[in-house]
């Protein structure tokens, strides 16, 4: 593992990546490859386990005490305001369910975001009998002042929560948090943030830009396996929660009745109010080691160095997919910018066809809900870029021939 450790990430340098099989590998908003340090950091784990069973909790316990720390760093958090949770829609699931509602509070909604971010606020509105309102998620693309002034004028009307990806999945468009909660806190509503397609390559920070709600799976930028993800619950909120999803380890010295001798397995001892009362049960040990080896390497890197990295590749790729006579729907505001570039292709193109002829000549993208989408992360190299381009002439071409 220490060989592996030693080895350090560098942008635009994929040696840790050395299994992959894709010349480009353009699908991190989708699922992230694994790295070496990962396979490395899980190894150690199951080494660990396979020898001493039980007698290896403690360091992944301790490991995952780390792992807060870091994804709190990641994020301009403190480690006591996140909980480690098993997916993006277990976070926003949790949170849904624990809001202290009153009946006939309204939630705010955008069209165009991905269903993790609708279906557990609409599983909560059918439970304590809310008002659900849709918003368009492109109108802050093609008029963002507008569409804050949509989002006020709603707030006035009355609402208790707005709902929002940090970044869309089709678009790539980054949402101005800041000035979303901004207007939500003047109108006493709060902000919750499905952060999966931000974390790790988008600059967040949960303090600045005063979000009160935020979760993220591990597997796309943050680059972790399935199964893992992270919570963020503001201290300015947490206290108002209600322990509705609440388990054994939930309370306050949860497993002392386990070390600390006869008398201490009691029932009533308080549900702790801080975020990590979601930890209600035994984690993935697993997906969170393999969290921890990914985000290391985050943090080495730097999140605003990897976003430049990023960005400049598709700096370069942006014009020339236009070229091959897509549409881009990339942000003109650099603010409004992710990692992830998304096109239009021409009406009645079959991007399915596109996709497979695309990954034959290894580049690996994705085409949710009608659009090519390029998602790199800072292993890929700039130099790939002619590749990527000479690949879709080619893949075109050949669909021209199929009649395609
Ligand atoms: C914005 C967004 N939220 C959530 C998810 C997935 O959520 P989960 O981690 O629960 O599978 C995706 C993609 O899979 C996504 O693009």
């Amino acid at each position: 593992m220490s060989e592996v450790r030693a080895s350090r990430a560098q942008l635009g340098d994929r040696s840790l990546f050395p299994e992959l099989t894709a010349r480009a590998y353009l699908a991190h908003a989708s699922i992230s490859p694994v790295s070496a340090r990962i396979r490395a950091a899980v190894e150690a784990l199951l080494d660990d386990y396979e020898r001493g069973g039980a007698l290896a909790y403690a360091r992944w316990a301790a490991q995952r005490r780390r792992l807060r720390e870091q994804l709190a760093e990641l994020v301009g958090a403190r480690s006591e305001d996140i909980a480690l949770v098993s997916s993006t829609t277990r976070g926003i699931s949790d949170i849904a369910l624990c809001i202290p509602w009153s009946p006939g509070d309204r939630v705010l909604l955008f069209c165009g975001e991905f269903p993790a971010n609708v279906t557990p606020w609409q599983r909560a509105a059918e439970l304590y009998s809310l008002k659900r309102r849709f918003l368009d998620a492109r109108d802050y693309l093609e008029d963002p002042a507008g569409a804050l002034s949509a989002l006020e004028a709603e707030l006035a009307l009355g609402a208790r929560l707005v709902a929002v990806s940090a970044v869309e999945f089709q678009t790539g468009l980054r949402m101005p948090l800041a000035r979303m909660a901004e207007i939500c806190h003047a109108h006493g509503a709060e902000l919750a943030v499905d952060a999966v397609q931000a974390c790790g390559a988008v600059p967040v920070d949960v303090v600045k830009e005063q979000i009160d709600y935020l979760s993220s799976g591990a597997h796309k930028f943050l680059m972790g396996l399935e199964g893992a993800g992270f919570v963020y619950v503001s201290p300015r909120v947490v206290g108002r929660l209600r322990p509705r999803v609440a388990g054994w380890l939930s309370h306050e010295q949860p497993d002392s009745f386990l070390h600390a001798g006869p008398g201490h397995l009691r029932y009533d001892r308080p549900i702790r109010q801080s975020a990590d009362f979601l930890e209600g049960g035994t984690l993935s040990a697993v997906g969170f080691a393999a969290l921890g080896a990914s985000v290391e390497v985050l943090l080495e890197l730097g999140v605003p160095a990897i976003f430049s990295h990023v960005n400049r590749y598709l700096d370069e790729l942006e014009p020339l997919v236009v070229a091959r006579g897509f549409r881009s729907l990339r942000a003109p505001d650099p603010e409004r910018r992710s990692c992830i570039l998304s096109f239009l292709p021409k009406p009645g193109m079959n991007l399915e066809q596109l996709r497979t002829a695309l990954g034959k000549r290894g580049v690996v993208c994705a085409i949710p809900d009608g659009l090519l989408r390029f998602a790199p992360h800072w292993p890929n190299h700039l130099d790939e870029i002619p590749l990527v381009d000479r690949v879709l002439c080619e893949a075109l071409a050949e669909m021209d021939g199929a009649g395609g």
